[in-house]
């Protein structure tokens, strides 16, 4: 039975009387564990031109070790099966099964089904290989940040209905680790709150399970897993907040453990219940259009980001500031991939140059904090915040970013990265998310232009205009003035993008729906730039 949860709060199908008796979190909950059968319908990833990753979940009624067929055909129907396998599990990897077919034709649009030893079926999913060769055109819809309490999976609705779409590319905050305490009520979508399990912050291997099974019974998600491959990339929220390889902001050792027994339950979960390979990176060839790539920026190789606190502490903090922005700011040892994938993503430019380099991965643009931004927030931001604004733009004053988890913290890595697309003379397009605003860069080095970045709106997670009361385009227009990269923002809505790839051209698009708080996928508006070959600064 697949578990999908509809949106009056009420769990369909199976739902016994002792359950309807229960508060609905603990009913979910009852229901997510006893549920046997294909429990979270079917998805496909790590598409190749001749090759197709397909997942599904399968709890069989006497809890042994079981093996399900995979079936691919050309038809929803299966009326001819051209391509399969078989496949184990069991409750060493929660029952998710994933399974990688081969002899597939470029391309092409393939059905999908499980079959397990009793004869039942799993729902068909479609998928599509990647083409080969010359290529004309090739759509992905991008995702970022999903904070399920926050918010009804709009965006995946929207962009599920499109027909024009070949590939979803997740940039990562697909689950979020906190608790419901850690939401305020107010930013609480109706219904959504009960539909969170567990309800505490997810630690060890079973909780980010629960979590996983409880976000995956969104109907939403799950029928955009149905209908196309993702590529998806984890960023800090799959395993706790601001994450790197030896740590987390969001992880208290002394109170929660030992962080590398917790990264590593993180990491074998997501792999457990997404269609992604064990590879920490992956290039995928669009033909010769484009190469995508599936990066890896936090758990594998990330150094702790550095902290700017001591320096507002400081006696003479403008001195602290210019010595930190002159030393450990610029330490060259400070990395976001790793010496390895950094020298693998620059070798890999190189060899595909004349392609598109699509890089999914976390925000490259600079950013420091406009001095105005202090006039625009809320009556209602606490005096602790102001200050943090307040340091901010200090900070800009002496040229240090605002966001020092993020590539602006480790400027030396950054400038290796854009040398090496310098250097390999890429079409550099950078596909990120992680802020929950929407944002367009034209990204330089050495005074030139490296690429340019599509940074995403978050599907449901709170952004900027949590503590901006001003007037967006005002917020919008100041944060321009102060960042000579940053060429248009929206710091106020939800969503995701469309990026339609062509050989003359990339153009993103922005879309903007009206509300996250209800069922609807009605657009508030977009927005659309793009680039052309060769010119690697937005033309449009
Ligand atoms: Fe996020």
């Amino acid at each position: 039975m697949v578990l999908r949860i509809d949106r009056r709060r009420l769990v369909m199908g199976g739902l016994g009387l002792s359950g309807l008796l229960l508060p609905a979190g603990q009913a979910l909950a009852r229901q997510l564990t006893a549920a046997t059968g294909f429990t979270h319908n079917v998805a496909s990833g790590e598409p190749g031109p001749d090759s197709m990753l397909l997942w599904t979940r399968y709890v069989p009624m006497n809890e042994g070790v079981t093996r399900l067929e995979a079936e691919v055909a050309l038809d929803p129907d299966f009326a001819k099966v051209v391509a399969g396998g078989v496949v184990r599990t069991g409750s060493y990897r929660d029952w998710t099964a994933k399974i990688t077919v081969d002899g597939l034709k470029p391309g092409t649009v393939y059905w999908y089904r499980f079959i397990a030893p009793n004869g039942e079926r799993s729902p068909v999913g479609r998928t599509k290989t990647l083409p080969e060769g010359k290529v004309d055109r090739f759509n992905l819809a991008v995702f970022s940040c999903s904070n399920l309490p926050q918010g009804l999976f709009n965006a995946y609705a929207h962009a599920a209905a499109r027909k024009d779409v070949d590939l979803w590319l997740h940039t990562g905050d697909y689950i979020y680790e906190y608790g419901i305490a850690s939401t305020r009520e107010a930013d609480w979508a109706l219904g959504r709150k009960e539909q969170l399990l567990p309800v505490t912050e997810i630690l060890a291997i079973a909780d980010y399970r629960l979590r996983y099974a409880s976000y995956r019974a969104d109907p939403d998600l799950q029928h955009l897993h149905q209908l196309a491959p993702m590529v998806a990339l984890w960023d800090d929220h799959e395993s706790a907040n601001d994450s790197y390889e030896a740590g987390a902001q969001n992880h208290q050792p002394d109170k929660e453990g030992d962080w590398n027994i917790r990264r590593a339950a993180a990491m074998q979960v997501y792999r457990e219940w997404m269609p992604v390979s064990d590879e920490p990176w992956k290039a995928y060839s669009i033909g010769t259009l484009a190469t995508l790539y599936r990066t890896e920026s936090r758990l594998l190789a990330r150094t702790k980001p550095a902290d700017l606190g001591a320096a507002f502490r400081a006696a003479d903090p403008d001195a602290a500031l210019k010595a930190f922005r002159d030393g450990v700011w610029k330490d060259p040892a400070a990395t976001m991939m790793g010496s390895t994938q950094e020298s693998w993503l620059a070798h890999k430019m190189k060899a595909t140059k004349g392609a598109w380099q699509l890089v999914g991965m976390g925000i490259l643009g600079r950013t420091v904090m406009p001095k105005d931004a202090v006039d625009w927030l809320r009556p209602e931001v606490n005096e602790k915040k102001v200050a943090g604004y307040k340091n901010n733009i200090r900070a800009a004053q002496q040229g240090l970013p605002m966001w020092m988890d993020r590539w602006d913290g480790y400027p030396a890595a950054r400038s290796r990265l854009l040398k090496a697309a310098q250097t390999a003379d890429a079409d550099l397009v950078m596909l990120s998310g992680d802020s929950h605003n929407a944002w367009a860069y034209g990204l330089m080095e050495d005074g030139q232009p490296a690429g340019v970045e599509f940074a995403g709106q978050a599907v449901t997670s709170n952004g900027m205009e949590g503590d901006m009361g001003a007037d967006p385009k005002v917020v919008a227009q100041g944060f321009m003035a102060a960042n000579s990269e940053l060429k248009w923002a929206d710091t106020s809505q939800r969503g995701y993008m469309m990026i339609q790839v062509t050989p003359q051209r990339v153009t993103g698009e922005w879309l903007f729906l009206q509300t996250i708080k209800a069922r609807s996928t009605a657009l508030s508006g977009s927005h659309r730039m793009s680039v052309e070959r060769g010119r690697r600064v937005f033309t449009g």
